[in-house]
Formats: C-alpha cells, sequence, structure tokens
C-alpha cells in the first residue's frame, strides 16, 4: 500500500466523495474468485493465479483504506477448499505464509488492523503463530480492519453459536424463550464487526458458497464478470459507485 491520508486526518468527504452519509459501506466482503481461470487462459499454472489473487489483494486493500471502508473481509480459504489437490493446499499455505511476512510491515505501516475467523487452527502451528502474531502486532490500528476468512464455513459458524448458546441454556445462563437473533449474532465470530454492507464475488459465479450467510442478510450482492487477479483499485471504486447509487430499504418501503 502506498501512503494515503488517514482519516482522521480530515480530507473532507473520503475517497469516493461519498463518505459520512451512508453512501461509503463500512464492511466490504470479497469472494475472491476466478485466480485458476486466469492462470489457465495464459497457460501457467493455477498457483500463479493465487500469486497474482495475493497482488489483487494489495489492490483492494489500498482502494478500501482510501475510499474510508472500515473493515474489509476477504475469503481467502473456504472449509470446502480442503478438497482441492494436495499441491494447491500447500501452495496457498506458503502464499499465505509469504504474503504474511511480507505484509505485516505495510499494515503496521497503514495502520491496518487485521483479523481471522474461521478455524484456522488447521493450517498447523507454524502458520497459526504467524498469523496470531501478525494480529497482535496490529490490534491496536484503527484505519482499516482486514479480516481474512480462513477454513472458514458460514454454517459451521452458525451451528458453533447454536451450541454455544445451547450450553448456555443447559447451563441455566440463558433463558431458551429469550434467544432471539441479537443473541446469535452476538455468538458469531463478526461480533464486533458493523454490519455487511457489501459482498462482492468475482469471476462470473453467482453464489455464496458458504461465506457470511447470516451477515449477507441485508448486504447488497455484486457478482462481477471479472477474475480476481485482474480486480484492481478503480474496479473497487466501480463497486463503490455502484453500491452508493443502490436503494437499501433493509425490508421497509
Ligand atoms: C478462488 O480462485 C481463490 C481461492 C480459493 C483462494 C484465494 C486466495 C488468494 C486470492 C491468494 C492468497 C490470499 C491471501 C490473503 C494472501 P479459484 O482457484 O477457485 O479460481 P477458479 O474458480 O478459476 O479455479
Amino acid at each position: 500500500m502506498t501512503s494515503a491520508p488517514a482519516p482522521e486526518e480530515g480530507i473532507a468527504g473520503g475517497g469516493a466523495g461519498l463518505a459520512g452519509d451512508g453512501r461509503v459501506p463500512r464492511h466490504v466482503a470479497i469472494i475472491m474468485d476466478g485466480n485458476g481461470r486466469w492462470a489457465q487462459q495464459r497457460g501457467l499454472p493455477r498457483a500463479a493465479g493465487h500469486r497474482a489473487g495475493a497482488e489483487a489483494v494489495r489492490h483492494a486493500l489500498q482502494a478500501a483504506a482510501d475510499n474510508r471502508v472500515e473493515v474489509l473481509t476477504i475469503y481467502a480459504f473456504s472449509s470446502e477448499n480442503w478438497r482441492r489437490s494436495a499441491e494447491e493446499i500447500s501452495d496457498l499455505t506458503a502464499l499465505m505464509r509469504f504474503y504474511l511476512e511480507r505484509e505485516l510491515k505495510t499494515l503496521e505501516k497503514e495502520r491496518v488492523r487485521l483479523r481471522l475467523i474461521g478455524d484456522y487452527a488447521a493450517f498447523g502451528p507454524e502458520l497459526v503463530e504467524r498469523l496470531e502474531r501478525a494480529v497482535e502486532r496490529t490490534k491496536g490500528n484503527t484505519r482499516l480492519t482486514l479480516v481474512i476468512a480462513l477454513n472458514y464455513g458460514s454454517q459451521a459458524e452458525i451451528a458453533a453459536a447454536a451450541r454455544k448458546l445451547a450450553a448456555k441454556a443447559a447451563a441455566g445462563e440463558v433463558d431458551p424463550a429469550s434467544i432471539d437473533e441479537q443473541a446469535i449474532e452476538n455468538e458469531l465470530q463478526t461480533r464486533d464487526l458493523p454490519p455487511l454492507d457489501l459482498l462482492i464475488r468475482t469471476s462470473g459465479e453467482v453464489r455464496l458458497s458458504n461465506f457470511l450467510l447470516w451477515q449477507a442478510a441485508y448486504a447488497e450482492l455484486l457478482f462481477l464478470d471479472m477474475l480476481w487477479p485482474d480486480f484492481d483499485e478503480q474496479a473497487f471504486a466501480d463497486a463503490l459507485q455502484v453500491y452508493a447509487a443502490r436503494n437499501r430499504r433493509f425490508g421497509g418501503r
């Protein structure tokens, strides 16, 4: 990321000129799809597509910060991705290790807080230690929160919330009759993040693939035909313009 003015440094209106009036989404999530097809179109191995995808993450992060988005959540590895070949899983894990190593300084310099969702312990103690160290080192940063979803599955997240509430009910700490939407939300891994406003998926596929199902209840959905490695700062700014033009009614009229 290059240095961009921080919100508290007072640039009027924000990057898109829309901040402060609800037209800039506070929380954007991205399903980064199409790395494999991007590589295939160029006769390259899938790993090259994932490397290009990691570069696109830098662009998305920069654009989110420039446009004063508060939270950017990216789907880096779904709980279904374990079905891929051992070689591809190892490529993706190596890329994450490399990215963390290279980008930690940038995150610190740009005042980005790193957060994780998903059952990331599955990646083994070494990567877990690096991930948690990065979370710890950036926890005081306030310009942007980058949430990386790793071994994340939304249905598993909701089931875990149900289990916690059931355990509390069994222990007499919670009255089952009092369990409402807020009670479930309070047990989700996203509990302390702002509501999801905009969910983007690249590559032309039109599905949520078990990503933030609960959180997407009132989010605007945007499905783009471009492949993830082609996603750049302009694409992010264009997505914000589409969002700003949408009429969010939250079920009202
Ligand atoms: C989907 O493309 C992408 C993934 C499964 C992994 C996303 C990972 C990255 C963008 C890079 C690493 C992430 C970080 C945080 C550094 P696909 O392989 O499903 O593409 P295809 O559908 O065209 O085959």
